[in-house]
């Protein structure tokens, strides 16, 4: 059965250059509905957790300085097919390589300074869903 969650982060580069709200038009002029949303900050130690799969990668410490630089907005999407629909939406890791009207090409600058986040499977928009958000948080 398709996914209906996603998990999504906008990440410091994209709120560091104004860009939260045209952002957030193309995720809801997508038909995502949003269930819970966050503005705050991770720091070194929860950049490193929440990439934990990442921890071996050349990348890794680039990716943690990153993310820890400057707030975030974390939130989780409900859409039918959401994980597939948004990484469509969200476009190629490399904004070199995203098409045309995704996110990433008009947003990203780089591999590693991408603009979002998508989770890349349920299991993963479950877990990282809950990294941010008590079920309290969530409507
Ligand atoms: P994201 O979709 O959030 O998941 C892992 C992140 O690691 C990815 O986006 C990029 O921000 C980063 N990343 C992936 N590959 C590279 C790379 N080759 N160099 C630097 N950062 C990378």
């Amino acid at each position: 059965m398709a996914s209906n969650r996603t998990f999504t982060m906008i990440k410091p580069d994209a709120v560091a250059a104004n860009n939260i709200g045209p952002i957030l038009s193309m995720i809801t002029e997508a038909g995502f509905k949003v269930v819970a949303m966050k503005y705050t900050k991770l720091s070194h130690e929860q950049a490193g957790n929440f990439y934990d799969v990442h921890r071996d990668r050349p990348f890794f410490g680039e990716l943690v300085e990153f993310m820890s630089r400057g707030p975030i907005v974390a939130a989780i999407l409900e859409k039918d097919n959401a994980i597939e629909d948004f990484r469509k939406l969200i476009g190629a890791t490399n904004p070199a390589q995203a098409e045309e009207g995704t996110i990433r090409k008009r947003f990203a600058t780089s591999i590693g300074e991408n603009a979002v986040h998508g989770s890349d499977s349920d299991d993963n928009a479950k877990i990282e869903g809950d990294f941010f958000f008590s079920q309290l948080e969530r409507f």
